[in-house]
């Protein structure tokens, strides 16, 4: 896809719908790293990815175990999905604290709440969302920055119309 796209909801259900139909355009190793303060929806939009590949389990924060992994049940490939958030890590982990690099590479994709603070010991096919509040209550605009070209830029778009912005 272009760059850098962006994508506008205005209230949690809508990022969830929106979260459910990114899911549907995952494949195995893919690495979504989350940017945005507390509140931003990071973990919203994580739920509504979990719902698209049909976890049906709780999805919040895993503040405390860094990593949560849920079992998908293998559409496109995608086995497992890692929901991570290094909030209270900070940028002194290493790459074997996390395993995500590995993990992907056998069937998972990852959704990392502040992984900016480490991409590089991320591993997996990178693509950075990151979350802002808008102007309105409840609006939340979502950039993603694609600049591998992980995403196939023609399904992005056509899944898309419903919440892009220019
Ligand atoms: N458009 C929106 N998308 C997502 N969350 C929203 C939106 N509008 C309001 N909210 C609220 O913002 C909060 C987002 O929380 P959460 O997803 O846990 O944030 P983070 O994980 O980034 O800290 C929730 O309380 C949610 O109800
Ligand atoms: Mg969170």
């Amino acid at each position: 896809m272009n760059t850098t796209m962006s994508f506008r909801t205005t209230s949690l259900g809508e990022t969830h719908a929106f979260g459910e139909a990114v899911s549907e355009l995952m494949n195995p190793g893919m690495t979504i790293v989350l940017v945005g303060g507390l509140g931003a929806g990071k973990t919203a939009f994580t739920q509504g990815v979990a719902k698209g590949l049909g976890i049906e389990s709780r999805v919040t924060s895993p503040t405390f175990t860094m990593v949560a992994t849920y079992d998908v049940d293998g559409r496109r490939g995608i086995r497992t999905l890692l929901h991570a958030d290094l909030y209270r890590v900070g940028s002194g982990i290493e790459a074997d604290d996390l395993a995500i690099g590995e993990l992907v590479e056998e069937g998972a994709v990852a959704m990392v709440e502040w992984g900016d603070v480490a991409p590089d010991v991320l591993g997996g096919d990178q693509v950075f969302v990151h979350i802002e509040t808008g102007s309105e209550d409840d609006e939340r605009i979502f950039h993603f920055v694609d600049t591998d070209d992980i995403f196939n830029g023609g399904l992005i778009s056509a899944a898309f119309e419903r919440w892009g912005q220019s």
